[in-house]
């Protein structure tokens, strides 16, 4: 796995993920960052470009222009792969795998391979130190790139992936990860 230390970050940060090629979404974010001055190195994207919505070239293309620090997510590598589904784990024909098994095809057609070889190139994890904290940036878990964590997620979950990260790189303030879908925020065992 590779990390990327993107040093010590002052001012507002924006953190955000799942574009799943939304062009307008993605789009509104920039200009909502360029409205309120926080520059695109001050923004991190937490993986997961790909997946519902129509625009596949041209989100990666936004975003690949606006050149904020980021991390590939389990779409990011299975495409970056050639592989045929989205990595996500859906159990077999529940509603997220019918979904999954179409937008994946339509954006598995739409990628250039210099698109799949910049995904493929991402840094798997983020850290940075913000107000004299100490913090990584993952996609989903940390040595499970396409786990849930959910708000409703047992604690023992958390504090699992908290002492994986611990035991590679020690102590965190913080730990910030994509993939759910739902933004939460918890502190468990004294990490954010
Ligand atoms: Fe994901």
């Amino acid at each position: 796995m590779r990390q990327v230390d993107l040093g010590d970050i002052q001012g507002p940060i924006l953190i955000f993920g799942g574009a799943y090629f939304n062009l307008e979404a993605t789009q509104a974010l920039i200009d909502a960052a360029n409205a309120n001055r926080i520059l695109a190195e001050q923004c991190i994207f937490t993986g997961d470009r790909i997946a519902y919505c129509g625009n596949p070239s041209e989100t990666q293309n936004l975003l690949r222009d606006f050149g904020c620090p980021m991390i590939k997510g389990n779409c990011e590598i299975e495409l970056a792969a050639g592989s045929d589904t989205c990595g996500c784990g859906f159990e077999a024909g529940s509603t997220c795998d019918l979904l999954s098994r179409g937008w994946y095809a339509f954006a598995n057609q739409q990628v250039s391979a210099n698109q799949r070889q910049f995904m493929g190139a991402l840094p798997d994890h983020l850290i940075f130190t913000h107000y004299g904290k100490r913090y990584i940036v993952l996609h989903g878990g940390y040595s499970h790139v396409s786990q849930f964590l959910f708000p409703t997620t047992p604690d023992p979950d958390f504090i699992h992936v908290i002492n994986e990260i611990e035991r590679d790189f020690g102590a965190y303030d913080g730990v910030i990860a994509g993939h759910s879908g739902i933004p939460f925020h918890k502190c468990i065992a004294g990490v954010t």
